[in-house]
């Protein structure tokens, strides 16, 4: 009898499950669940990105303002952790220009040998990203992937002969739960180098009236986000959900520290969706779980880089102590969990 072992590589088996067919499975099993689910990543299709750009122009929508004012005060202090050896600006959910142009421009101006790799789902922020880098920038080389953050990680595994700048900016990482983040840093680390440094935005713990307020805008601009899930289900997977059955809901757990979103059925109601053949029945004011938003303590954080890592150089801080980018750096030579590493440096409030 023939035995036959083969090994795919990623190229056939993306050939063979196709990036519909993964949504499709993640509906499935998400919406199969007792406490039912949807992945937010599947928010930033194009109208989703478009969405979420009005959303960070939103006077509530503190996150953005704050992240920039980070960005400005401290640009100079972030440049000088550049690598004087050519290296990537390697950007992980990098949406627009907004952000890195600020790194870019300092990098620029020091004369610095680098190539920008943003790592983003959704074709329509990398393009616009491409476009604008090429108008402010033509002098820079831009390498763009259209992937998930973990085939981002993969191509940075297979391209270490520079060294790597990490960008990990708009608080990405409280899209995932700690678990989920231990796991993603820890898979990221694995594919840097000693020394490279990495720039992780965090959204810090505060006055619970302004997160509920930047989660759920006077304009309804953040409802159409949420909401959008749906039509991107009813577009693309030939779903049936009626929009105006289902509301948008955002709460705090004070526990977790966790702004939760949800779209929440205002009635009993069936919902057949073609491409996987099946309905799924809503009771009344039964919610889907649709994202995760962390809310972090600076000791959260210096576990965090401790338990995956990395070395913690400074936390740099917006003018008003609500917004932390903190800079760290790979540390082969340091076992995880070792407990002792020098305490970062603050930098800002
Ligand atoms: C919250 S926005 C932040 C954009 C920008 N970094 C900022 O700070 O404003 C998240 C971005 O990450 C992308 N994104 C979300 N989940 C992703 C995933 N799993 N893999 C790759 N990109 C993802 C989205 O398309 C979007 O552009």
């Amino acid at each position: 009898m023939t035995r036959i072992i083969e090994e795919l590589d990623a190229q056939q088996s993306a050939r063979a499950f196709s990036d519909r067919d993964a949504f499709a499975l993640d509906v499935l099993v998400g919406l199969s669940e007792t406490r039912k689910t949807l992945p937010s990543k599947y928010m930033y299709d194009d109208e989703g990105s478009r969405l979420f750009e009005q959303i960070t122009r939103l006077p509530e929508y503190y996150l953005t303002d704050c992240e920039l004012d980070t960005l400005q005060r401290h640009r100079d202090r972030i440049a000088d952790y550049a690598p004087r050896a050519p290296f990537h600006v390697i950007e992980f959910g990098a949406g627009s220009l907004r952000k890195p142009g600020i790194l870019i421009d300092r990098f620029v101006e020091r004369g610095l040998d680098f190539e920008y790799v943003p790592v983003d789902i959704s074709r329509e922020a990398m393009e616009s990203l491409a476009g604008d880098l090429e108008r402010r920038y033509p002098e820079v080389a831009m390498r763009g992937l259209v992937s998930d953050y973990l085939t981002g990680i993969h191509w940075l595994t297979g391209n270490t002969r520079r060294r790597s700048f990490v960008l990990f900016l708009g608080s990405n990482i409280g899209n995932f739960n700690r678990a989920q983040a231990t796991l993603f840093l820890r898979k990221l680390w694995n594919g840097l180098s000693d020394g490279d440094v990495v720039l992780i935005g965090f959204d810090l713990r505060k006055d619970i009236e302004l997160l509920l307020a930047a989660y759920n805008d006077s304009q309804g601009v953040t409802k159409q986000f949420n909401l959008n899930l749906m039509r991107r289900i009813n577009r693309e997977l030939g779903g049936h959900f009626n929009l105006d059955a289902f509301r948008h809901f955002a709460t705090y757990d004070v526990i977790s520290g966790a702004m939760e979103s949800y779209l929440v059925s205002q009635g009993e109601q069936d919902v057949y969706i073609e491409a996987v053949e099946r309905s799924f029945s809503f009771h009344a004011w039964e919610p889907i779980h649709t994202e995760y938003s962390y809310k972090y303590l600076e000791s959260d954080i210096d576990l965090l880089a401790q338990t995956t890592g990395f070395r913690v150089k400074e936390h740099l801080y917006d003018s008003k102590g609500y917004f932390v980018d903190s800079l760290w750096e790979v540390h082969k030579t340091d076992a995880p969990g070792s407990p002792d590493q020098p305490s970062a440096r603050r930098s800002g409030t």
